[in-house]
């Protein structure tokens, strides 16, 4: 319960506010009209309300590096991915404090540069083969395909073994089971939540279906007497340091699900904006091809192949700063607090519009354009670092953050060397804002084979 003299506190509050509702109508009509036109006005920190909950913006890096970094302890998660717990049980996304450091210890060895060795072939078998079997001169869905290729390298890297008999039923059950939790995070009343709509008996259904499938998949695993080379196998095999503790199958089970959530449409996102910039600008994308020509001849891509194509890697980092998949996140404040002298009383949400702050004229040199060079070492150098978060910041940075990385890497240089591509944008292209930034209306592209690959 707030006292009345925390009531004061809630300033600056954004214009606009109507009583009881609070900022309700115009958030829901459209969340990026909402965050662009008050990150505008009140440029750093301000309040907004939803029929009474308050929520406190950050558009400052000074503010998110407290929150994330200093402060982090006071910050919690938990509510901001509850939504996600009935896939993802206890894993590494909807787990705090010992719980979670102990999996975080657990799992980052397999995700650090020199582990990711093995995954580099089987991540770019993925992307080739994805490629080989798109027929020429035929229009594509380029979301869908996307979503396609970032779930193959992704299900190979995980699952490999098992992965061709078992792809299209996790791919459609993944879709199922995300579209019933995106929806359910999205209704604002709790009762709505538990509606007994074709949405959420479709989703609950596909959740269980995959829990068999991986279930299924690690039974056999233990049985089995091959070596497998997938992150499912180090999961499998690894134990903590301090306690010697194996992960259970349910363990397991949980991790697999977290990864299958957290990487597979993040990375389709990035696959899908960084196509659609390079085609809107025909000069950065023959700057890309002619790198890509120069320094790739079909030798395997690894870690270290991967810095001869700097130009391409700044492409990326820039398409994710004008569209970072999770475009926005938040924390809860478990005690009272202050940010930059404003009062944070407990209870309050935090909430970092990164989509903002990547397009916020104080950090960015161009903050509107497709400008690669905002990631030339020197430029790099001289922005604050919580300038640029696609990836968050603090000890619940992305785990898969250089893995995902390598992914898009790896497919576009594949595209690029062997294909031109033709996208058709449709008149406007409106921004979806859910879980992850998406166009709102569809895309297609078709691909030609280049004459000289
Ligand atoms: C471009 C692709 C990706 C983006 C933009 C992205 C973004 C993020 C962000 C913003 C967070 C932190 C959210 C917060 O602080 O509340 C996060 C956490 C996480 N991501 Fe990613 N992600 C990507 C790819 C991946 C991949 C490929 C994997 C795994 C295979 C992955 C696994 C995770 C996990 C497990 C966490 C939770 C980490 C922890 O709390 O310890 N992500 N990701």
């Amino acid at each position: 319960m707030l006292t009345s003299s925390m009531k004061k506190t809630f300033q600056p509050m954004a214009s606009g506010k109507f009583p009881v509702i609070g900022h309700y109508l115009n958030f829901r009509k459209s969340p990026f009209h909402f965050f662009q036109k008050h990150t505008a006005e009140q440029k750093d920190l301000f309040w907004f309300d939803l029929f009474g909950r308050k929520f406190l913006v950050l558009n400052h890096p000074e503010a998110i590096k407290h929150v994330l970094i200093n402060k982090a302890k006071n910050y919690t998660r938990k509510p901001n991915y509850q939504f996600l717990e009935e896939l993802l049980g206890e894993g590494l996304l909807t787990t705090e404090g010992e719980i979670w450091k102990q999996k975080r210890r657990l799992a980052q060895p397999f995700f650090n540069k020199e582990q990711m060795d093995g995954l580099f072939g089987i991540i770019e078998n993925s992307a080739i083969n994805f490629w080989k079997e798109r027929k020429e001169n035929q229009l594509f869905d380029l979301e869908e395909e996307m979503s396609h290729l970032a779930l193959s390298m992704l299900t190979d890297s995980i699952l490999q073994a098992e992965m061709d008999f078992h792809f299209d039923e996790i791919k459609k059950h993944l879709h199922f089971a995300s579209k019933h939790l995106t929806t359910k995070r999205f209704k604002a009343f709790n009762w709505q939540k538990k509606l007994p709509t074709k949405i959420r008996k479709q989703g609950l259904a596909s959740i269980e279906i995959l829990k068999e499938i991986v279930a299924q998949i690690i039974e056999n695993r233990e049985k089995s007497e091959h070596l497998h080379n997938d992150l499912l196998a180090m999961y499998m095999s690894t134990s903590d340091v301090d306690t010697g503790k194996k992960l259970n199958a349910e363990e397991i089970l949980d991790e697999v699900m977290t990864m299958f959530v957290a990487g597979h449409e993040t990375t389709s996102v990035v696959l899908t904006w960084s196509m659609v910039l390079l085609h809107q600008h025909p000069n950065i994308f023959e700057k890309v091809k002619s790198e890509i020509d120069g320094n790739f001849q079909g030798q395997p891509l690894n870690g270290e192949e991967l810095k001869n194509f700097p130009y391409l890697k700044m492409c990326i980092q820039e398409s994710m700063r004008l569209y970072p998949p999770v475009w926005g996140f938040g924390r809860k404040a478990l005690e009272e607090d202050e940010i930059m002298g404003i009062p944070v009383p407990k209870g309050v949400n935090v909430n970092i519009p990164v989509l903002f702050l990547h397009r916020n004229p104080s950090y960015w040199e161009k903050p509107l354009t497709f400008y690669p060079e905002h990631f030339l070492e020197e430029a790099v150098k001289n922005r604050d670092k919580l300038a640029y978060i696609p990836f968050s910041a603090g000890q619940h940075r992305c785990i898969g953050e250089y893995f995902s990385l390598v992914e898009v890497q790896i497919a576009l240089i594949h595209l690029i060397k062997n294909y031109q591509y033709q996208i058709e944008l449709p008149k406007t292209l409106d921004l979806e804002l859910l879980v992850t930034i998406k166009p709102q209306f569809p895309i297609s592209f078709e691909l030609t084979p280049r004459k000289s690959s």
